[in-house]
């Protein structure tokens, strides 16, 4: 992990700061997204360079009760690789911990394995999914 890096739960990042921040990892950036998602969250940790720059998210949902889901991992394009999505995610556990949640849900596609599972500490579990749009 970088030590010029910082880390802040619900960090006020604004809405032009996270379609930055998708585009610099070759996202699909939508505007709005962020401001509308937001009041949803239990909460997100951002992560800052030097310069205040945004170089790290992930977003906590959750179901009000025992059960958060972790979405949007996401670092900058340039600063992937030096630990920062691990920090973020770490970060977020210890935040959902201390608001009484007992379980961290993720899923992600089969690339990313060795960062949730190796670098995150998930385990595998059964899940199931549907996608909406195009079932029923
Ligand atoms: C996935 C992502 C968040 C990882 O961010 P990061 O800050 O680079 O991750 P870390 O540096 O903490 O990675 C820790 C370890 O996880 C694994 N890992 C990280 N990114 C990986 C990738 N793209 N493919 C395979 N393994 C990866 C590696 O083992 C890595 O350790 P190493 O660098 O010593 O090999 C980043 O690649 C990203 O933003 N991708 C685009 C958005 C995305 O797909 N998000 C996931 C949504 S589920």
């Amino acid at each position: 992990m970088s030590a010029a890096i910082t880390y802040a739960w619900r960090d006020p990042i604004s809405d032009e700061e996270m379609v930055d921040l998708v585009r610099s990892h070759g996202g699909a950036a939508v505007a709005g997204w962020w401001s509308r998602v937001r009041a949803h969250s239990l909460g997100w940790v951002g992560a800052r360079d030097g310069n205040r720059l945004l170089v790290g998210f992930v977003n906590v949902a959750w179901d009000g009760g025992d059960h958060a889901f972790l979405l949007d991992t996401k670092t900058r394009g340039s600063h992937q690789r030096r630990g920062i999505a691990t920090e973020v995610v770490r970060l977020a556990a210890t935040h959902a911990r201390a608001a009484g949640c007992e379980w961290l849900h993720v899923d992600f596609e089969p690339h990313l394995r060795a960062f949730y599972l190796d670098a995150c500490g998930f385990r595998v579990t059964d899940a199931g999914l549907v996608h909406l749009p195009t079932s029923g």
